[in-house]
C-alpha cells in the first residue's frame, strides 16, 4: 500500500521541480506519474526529440527517492502530426471528423496513427526503459474517454470488413447469422458492408453489435502494440493503463489481459453527478459520493489485474467536468483512499499535485492550490501515508489477498446489446449490475466481480445481473461450483448473433431452469407492479420495476414459485440452487431476497443499511461511515483497533483486527 501523485513538470517552471519533489516525499508520496500529455514537448517538430527537460524531471524525482510511472503520450497527438495526417482524427456518427484542440483526437483504426504511435512509444521506451527511477509504465490515458472508442471513418470501415471476414468467413454465413433477409438487407460481399450509422431508421442490431465488438477489439490491438514495445525496452517494469469509472465502451477484460496492472481513475463526486442516479440520491451523497460506487469499480478492476490494482487518479477536491462540482466533505479523500486499500489496491495516486491556473482544467483541485499551498486533499493524502505506516506496524500482512465468497458476473457485451436493443428506454445494464452489487454490500458481503467465463469454484453465491448472451457451458460451470446462483431477468434471452433462442429464453439455461419466457414487457419509470412473496416470512413483498418476463413451465417440473406479481404470474422462481428473477425489484426486496439466498448458501449477513460499509482483507476489517451519524462498533474490543475506535464518526474510517 502506498500513495502516489500525478505530476506535470511541463506545466511549471523548472525552478519549482526540486521543491515539488522534496515536498512530495515529505508528504509520504512514493510514486509519481508523468508525461501522458507531453508529446508536443517530447517532439516539438517532426522527428526532432527534446528529451532534455524530461531527463532532468525524471532525475529530480528519482534523486528525491520517488518512483516514476512513465506514460506514453499518445492521448494527445500534436498539431503537426494531425496536419500531416488529418485522417488520424476520429469521425463521429454525423460523418464529421472531430477537430484538433482538446485531447483523444485519434482513431484507433488509423494506419497513420498506429505507425506514429509505434514510433513515439519506441522513442520514449528506449529513452527511459532502463532509467533507475522509472519503475512502472502507463499506456496512453483513459482509452475511450470523451466517447472515442467508436469511429465511423473509412479506415475503421475497411478494418471492420476484415474483422467480419475473419468472424464469418463467407457472406452467406453473415447474412444467415444476422438475418439480413429482413427488410432486404442482404449483402453479396463483405465490401458492401458499411458502418451501421446514418440509416433512415434503426440500423440492423446484429450489425451494430458487431461494430461495437470490432471497435472494442481495436482498442485491445492498439494497447497491445504499446505494451509489446514497452516490454521489449523496459523488461521487468509492470505496465498499467488507467481505465475509467464504470466505463463500458470496450471489453476491459481483453485489454487488461495484456497488462500487468489494471488501474482506474476515481472521481466519486463527478461520477455521482454524471451517472443515472435520481436527484434525491445525488443530493444525499453530494459531498461523499455514493457508498458503493468507488467500491464497485475497485472490485471490477481488482478482478482483472494481475498485480494488485491501483487507483491511478484519485479525486482530491472539486473537479471541473461535471454539471455541478461540489467539494468533498472533510475526511472524504482519506476515506476514499482507505476504501481502495480495503478492496485490495496497491497504490492510490492523487490527481494532481497542484491545481493548474490555466487551460481546460483550471477549476480542478489538486493536492496544492495554484499558489502552491497545501489544500485539504493534500493534508488528507499525508494523513493516509501516516495511516499506512500505522497499519503495517500493527499488521505485517495488511497486503493480504481478499477472499470473497460472492461473485458478481459483469459483462461488457451485455451493455452494448441492451443499449442496441433496450426494449425499454431506461434498461441500463451497468445500473442494474451496480444495484445488485449495492444490495450485496448492504448485507456486509465482500464481492468479487468476474467475467462470464470465470471459474466459479470456491464461491458460495454467484449473482448474474441481466445477461442476454450466456456461453453454452455456463449452466454446467455454475452447477459444478455448487454455489447458489441468482439470475436477473433477460438472462439467456439472446444468442451470440443477437437472435431469440430457438427454445425461447433462457435458452441454454433451460437445462437448470425448466422454464420458458414466452412474453416480456418493459415498464415506464413511473410504473411499478406489486410483488408478493409466497413464503411465510416477515417481508410480504415489494415491487417490480423496468421489466417483466412472463414465465411458464410444465406442471411436471421442479420449478418452485417463490414470489408472484399481483396478476399471479411468477416473479421469482427457483429450481435447486438456481434462482431466477423475472423483474428488477425495489432495493429493499432485492436486499431481502439476497439475504435469504445468501443464508441458503451458508453465508453470514449483516443489516448495514445504506451508509456504513465493511470490507475484510486478511486479518483486518475496515469500516467506512458515509452517513451523518456516528456508527458504533459495540462488538469490537478497544484494543483490536489499528485505526480509529468503536465510534466511527461521519466520514470516518476504522480498521480493526478481526482474527
Ligand atoms: C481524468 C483524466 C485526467 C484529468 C482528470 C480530471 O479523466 O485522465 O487527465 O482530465 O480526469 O478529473
Amino acid at each position: 500500500m502506498r500513495v502516489g501523485v500525478c505530476y506535470y513538470p511541463e506545466h511549471w517552471p523548472e525552478s519549482m521541480w526540486e521543491d515539488d519533489a522534496r515536498r512530495m516525499k515529505a508528504l509520504g508520496i512514493e510514486q509519481v506519474r508523468i508525461a501522458e500529455f507531453a508529446w508536443s514537448r517530447m517532439e516539438p517538430t517532426p522527428g526532432e526529440y527534446d528529451w532534455g527537460w524530461l531527463d532532468r524531471a525524471v532525475d529530480v524525482l528519482g534523486a528525491a527517492g520517488l518512483k516514476v510511472v512513465m506514460c506514453t503520450p499518445t492521448a494527445t497527438p500534436p498539431k503537426w502530426l494531425i496536419d500531416r495526417h488529418p485522417d488520424i482524427l476520429p469521425v463521429g456518427a454525423d460523418g464529421r471528423p472531430r477537430a484538433f484542440g482538446s485531447r483523444r483526437h485519434y482513431d484507433f483504426s488509423s494506419p497513420a496513427y498506429f505507425e506514429a504511435s509505434r514510433r513515439i512509444c519506441t522513442a520514449v521506451a528506449e529513452r527511459y526503459g532502463k532509467h533507475p527511477a522509472v519503475a512502472y509504465w502507463q499506456t496512453d490515458n483513459e482509452f475511450g474517454c470523451h466517447h472515442t472508442v467508436v469511429s465511423y471513418s473509412a479506415a475503421a470501415v475497411a478494418r471492420f470488413r476484415e474483422w467480419l471476414k475473419a468472424r464469418y468467413r463467407t457472406i452467406e454465413a453473415l447474412n444467415d447469422a444476422w438475418g439480413t433477409v429482413f427488410w432486404s438487407m442482404e449483402y453479396r460481399g463483405f465490401d458492401e458492408i458499411d458502418a451501421p450509422v446514418g440509416t433512415v431508421t434503426e440500423a440492423h442490431p446484429s450489425h451494430r453489435l458487431d461494430y461495437r465488438r470490432f471497435a472494442s477489439d481495436e482498442v485491445a490491438r492498439y494497447n497491445r502494440m504499446q505494451v509489446e514495445i514497452i516490454r521489449a525496452h523496459s523488461p521487468g517494469r509492470p505496465v498499467a493503463h488507467n481505465f475509467m469509472q464504470l466505463f463500458t465502451e470496450f471489453d476491459h477484460y481483453k485489454v487488461a489481459a495484456d497488462l500487468d496492472v489494471a488501474t482506474w481513475d476515481s472521481y466519486p463526486l463527478g461520477a455521482l453527478e454524471e451517472q443515472w442516479f435520481a436527484p434525491d440520491i445525488k443530493a444525499r451523497w453530494l459531498r461523499s459520493g455514493h457508498p458503493d460506487f468507488a467500491s464497485f469499480n475497485h472490485d471490477v478492476y481488482r478482478g482483472m489485474s494481475k498485480l494488485p490494482f491501483w487507483v491511478m487518479e484519485q479525486q482530491p477536491g472539486p473537479v471541473n467536468w461535471a454539471q455541478w462540482n461540489p467539494a468533498p466533505l472533510p475526511g472524504m479523500v482519506r476515506l476514499w483512499s482507505w476504501e481502495a486499500f480495503a478492496h485490495g489496491a496497491g497504490c492510490v495516486s492523487y490527481f494532481r499535485w497542484r491545481q493548474a491556473p490555466f487551460a481546460q482544467e483550471q477549476m480542478h483541485a489538486g493536492l496544492n492550490t495554484p499558489d502552491n499551498r497545501l489544500d485539504v486533499g493534500g493534508s488528507e493524502a499525508s494523513q493516509v501515508a501516516a495511516d499506512i505506516r500505522t497499519v503495517f506496524a500493527a499488521n505485517a500482512d495488511a497486503n493480504a489477498a481478499i477472499r470473497s465468497k460472492v461473485a458478481l458476473v459483469y459483462d461488457y457485451e451485455a451493455k452494448w446489446l441492451f443499449e442496441i436493443h433496450p426494449q425499454g428506454a431506461d434498461f441500463h445494464y451497468p445500473r442494474f449490475a451496480f444495484e445488485y452489487y449495492s444490495a450485496l454490500r448492504a448485507l456486509g458481503l465482500d464481492v468479487d466481480v468476474v467475467p462470464v467465463d470465470a471459474s466459479f469454484d470456491g464461491y458460495s453465491l454467484v449473482v448474474v445481473p441481466p445477461l442476454p448472451v450466456v456461453p453454452d457451458d455456463f449452466a454446467a460451470w455454475l452447477a459444478r461450483s455448487g454455489a447458489q446462483v441468482v439470475l436477473g431477468p433477460r438472462t439467456g434471452s439472446k444468442t451470440r448473433d443477437l437472435r431469440i433462442p430457438a427454445n425461447l429464453p433462457p435458452g441454454a439455461l433451460t437445462s437448470v431452469l425448466p422454464l420458458r419466457v414466452w412474453r416480456v414487457e418493459s415498464m415506464r419509470p413511473n410504473v411499478t407492479e406489486a410483488v408478493v412473496l409466497e413464503q411465510n416470512d416477515a417481508a410480504t413483498g415489494g415491487f417490480a420495476r423496468h421489466w417483466r418476463d412472463f414465465i411458464e413451465s410444465d406442471a411436471s417440473t421442479s420449478l418452485d414459485v417463490r414470489a408472484r406479481f399481483a396478476d399471479g404470474h411468477p416473479a421469482y422462481v427457483r429450481s435447486g440452487a438456481f434462482h431466477y428473477f423475472a423483474s428488477l425489484f425495489d432495493d429493499a426486496l432485492t436486499v431481502h431476497l439476497f439475504a435469504q439466498i445468501a443464508r441458503a448458501a451458508g453465508l453470514e449477513t449483516q443489516a448495514l443499511g445504506d451508509s456504513v460499509r465493511i470490507s475484510r482483507r486478511g486479518a483486518l476489517t475496515y469500516v467506512f461511515n458515509y452517513g451523518d451519524q456516528v456508527h458504533l462498533l459495540d462488538h469490537v474490543a478497544d484494543d483490536a483497533f489499528v485505526i480509529g475506535s468503536r465510534e466511527v464518526a461521519p466520514q470516518g474510517v476504522a480498521i480493526y483486527r478481526s482474527q
